[in-house]
């Protein structure tokens, strides 16, 4: 689903990130030089880069953060990988500050090489995750696909049971769907060909967001692994999920679309 963060439509956590990609092994590299080749300036290029690759890991680090809270899907196989990449990524950032504090003089020992490798080696590890996290959990990835809508995502509180108004009748076109965030629960709204359908957001495989999956006659499916549901009824159709998708009451009133308040 579409970053958090962005400008303009455009992520800004996947453009920032080259840049700590790049100053910190940068730093490894001119460190190792300075040993192997024994050019010791070699060292203090490698120390300058080392400040300039944390303070750009913590630059990133912040719409990351904020792309974590808000749009990966919670009790997903998705938030355990965004959990890892993000824990792997403050490990490797911390191993650079000791570094730092480390060369207060700006030259190198085998202590703090050894340390920089370890740094390096995690960030790569834990870029890859990242990456894993845009290519297979289509975290950041605002669809185009023809119909698809713009992602929408609003919050509503209410009485659990009361009837609420979650929008009306003409904000959705066939086939398109909003995330409704209705007493902390995260519900789909999906409009039909006749009338609207609500189910929960979380897909029974491995929780992958169906408001960020496709809608097309009465059946949502998830793209993280292609599992559908019957829109009405919850129904699996196609797995590898097993278990059927919650779904609540939706009626129309006087144009209004109103769902039926779940517990908060
Ligand atoms: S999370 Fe696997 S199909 Fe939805």
């Amino acid at each position: 689903m579409k970053s958090f963060v962005h400008v303009k439509g455009h992520p800004v956590h996947p453009a920032l990130i080259p840049f700590p990609f790049a100053f910190l092994p940068g730093a490894l590299l001119f460190d190792v030089g300075s040993l192997w080749l024994a050019r010791p300036l070699w060292a203090i290029t490698g120390y300058h880069l080392l400040q300039l690759g944390i303070l750009a890991g913590l630059a990133a680090a912040v719409p990351g953060a904020l792309d974590f809270f808000r749009r990966v899907p919670p009790n997903s196989s998705g938030r355990n990988r965004a959990l890892r990449h993000g824990v792997l990524n403050v490990a490797a950032i911390a191993m650079f500050v000791i570094v730092c504090a480390l060369r207060r003089n700006g030259f190198v020992t085998p202590t703090t090489l050894a340390l920089e490798l370890l740094g390096v080696l995690t960030l790569f590890y834990s870029g890859s995750l990242g990456g894993v996290l845009v290519t297979r959990n289509l975290i950041s990835v605002d669809h185009r696909h023809a119909n698809a809508g713009k992602w929408r995502e609003e919050r509503f509180s209410g009485p659990p049971g009361q009837p609420l108004v979650v929008g009306h009748a003409d904000d959705l076109k066939e086939d398109q769907m909003k995330l409704l965030i209705v007493n902390g629960q995260r519900i789909v709204l999906a409009r039909l060909k006749r009338g609207f359908a609500a189910f929960d957001d979380g897909c029974t495989h491995r929780g992958g967001s169906l408001a960020d999956g496709v809608c097309i006659a009465g059946c949502v499916q998830c793209l993280w692994h292609g599992s559908q549901f019957d829109c009405t009824t919850g129904e699996v159709r196609n797995g590898p999920a097993k278990k059927k998708l919650r779904v609540y009451e939706v009626k129309q009133y006087q144009g209004d679309v109103l769902l039926v308040s779940p517990p908060g």
